[in-house]
């Protein structure tokens, strides 16, 4: 099967990763030369549990096809219980996706530590081609045409 690459569909996804655990392993993934999707934009947080869902909500608004909320394993969060609360979060943030019409696959949460650059890059890798497969959004058109 030959996979034309100019008309692919490239899925656009907002990382918001957690600066002590997972952005230091999306920087120990670049500096190790990992090859991964350049499809996500990471954007720094303090901790994954300051991760507001309506950030999330936002980003899909704003023409993401897909977020990855990424912070420390359990137990290893810098703040003691941050990503617990985001454990919270999360279940209510897949709730409301339901009730948007938004398929929870394009949401992920993910642990990943300081050094685990691998891991962070076959996550991006999975996640874009599961995003890839699901198609664009478009939530932004559905949201003007129904303003
Ligand atoms: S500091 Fe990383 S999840 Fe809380």
């Amino acid at each position: 099967m030959v996979i034309d690459l100019a008309t692919r569909f490239e899925p656009k996804i907002v990382g918001f990763l957690c600066r002590w655990c997972a952005y230091t392993g999306a920087d120990l993934a670049g500096l190790s030369r990992i090859n991964y999707p350049p499809n996500i934009t990471p954007i720094r947080v303090n901790c994954s549990g300051r991760v507001d869902p309506t950030l999330v909500l936002k980003a899909l608004a704003t023409g993401a096809d897909g977020v990855l909320i990424a912070g420390c394993h359990p137990g290893d969060c810098h703040y003691i219980n941050g990503n617990a609360k985001t454990i919270r979060r999360f279940k209510l943030l897949q709730r409301l996706l339901q009730q948007f019409g938004i398929e929870k696959e394009r949401v992920r949460l993910e642990w990943v530590s300081a050094s685990e650059g691998g891991r962070y890059a076959r996550i991006v890798e999975s996640m874009t081609e599961e995003i890839r497969s699901l198609g664009p959004l478009n939530w932004k058109k559905e949201m003007a045409i129904a303003a």
